[in-house]
Formats: C-alpha cells, sequence, structure tokens
C-alpha cells in the first residue's frame, strides 16, 4: 500500500477525534501484515488524565483484536506530531520496527517517515 493511502486511511480516523478539551486533533492508521486497517483517534476525557491518544487507540484496538503483526502506521494532526513517549514505548514493544509516516493529512506528499529506533533509543523492555 502506498504510504499516501495509509494516511488517507489516518485523516479519515482524525474525523472521529474526540478533542473538546485540547481541540488537536489526531488520526492513526495502522497497515497489518494481513492488509487490514485499524484506525485510532485521540479520545479525551473531562477527567484528564484519561485521555488516550490516537496510537494507542489503534494498537489496543488490534491487540484486543489479536492482530499482532505489522506492517506501518501512519499518524496525522495539523502539526505533523510526533508520537508523544509513552505512544513511543507502546509502539516499540507492539509494532517494532515498521516505518511511521507522519502528515498533516493536507500535504499528503509530503510526510515524514521515522523508525522508534530513532524516536525512542535506548528503549526500556
Ligand atoms: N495526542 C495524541 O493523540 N497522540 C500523541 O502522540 C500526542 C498527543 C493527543 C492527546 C490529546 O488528546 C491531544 O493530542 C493533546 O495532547
Amino acid at each position: 500500500m502506498d504510504p499516501t493511502d495509509l494516511i488517507k486511511e489516518a485523516v479519515k480516523a482524525q474525523s472521529r477525534a474526540q478533542a473538546k478539551y485540547s481541540k488537536f486533533y489526531v488520526g492513526t492508521a495502522i497497515l497489518t501484515n494481513d492488509n487490514k486497517i485499524i484506525h485510532g483517534c485521540n479520545i479525551e476525557s473531562a477527567a484528564y488524565p484519561s485521555t488516550i491518544c490516537a496510537e494507542r487507540v489503534a494498537i489496543y484496538s488490534a491487540v484486543s483484536q489479536n492482530i499482532l503483526d505489522f506492517k506501518a502506521i501512519a499518524i496525522v494532526s495539523k502539526e505533523s506530531a510526533k508520537p508523544c513517549g509513552p505512544c513511543r514505548q507502546i509502539i516499540h514493544e507492539y509494532l517494532g520496527n515498521v516505518p511511521i509516516y507522519v502528515s498533516d493529512g493536507k500535504e499528503l506528499n509530503n510526510y515524514e517517515t521515522h523508525f522508534i529506533k530513532d524516536l525512542l533509543p535506548h528503549p526500556f523492555g
């Protein structure tokens, strides 16, 4: 699958973000080894620490469906934000060294490609 197609899936997921406190809308799409797409969006709570990031929603959703092998992840936010610390840890543990495409969801061909070994050197575990 072309990275821009996975980014388009992340844009769909971003439209479902529940981010009324931060107004920072994040969408994620994971491509599984079986070529399934798993979506995730950030979901905020009035009890702020209960908020969960788009990346972990997608990864936990996949794992809960017994899907454990992945090819790539796309992450979309208006500032092309890279994953936060806790999401980097979970990406390291569950996705491994797959390409991480980061995009603002607007200029679809202008995405960044990262790998978790660079985003999270010397990981715990
Ligand atoms: N957020 C994500 O969804 N992923 C990240 O990697 C960083 C932050 C969300 C959490 C919160 O809903 C909003 O962005 C602002 O922090």
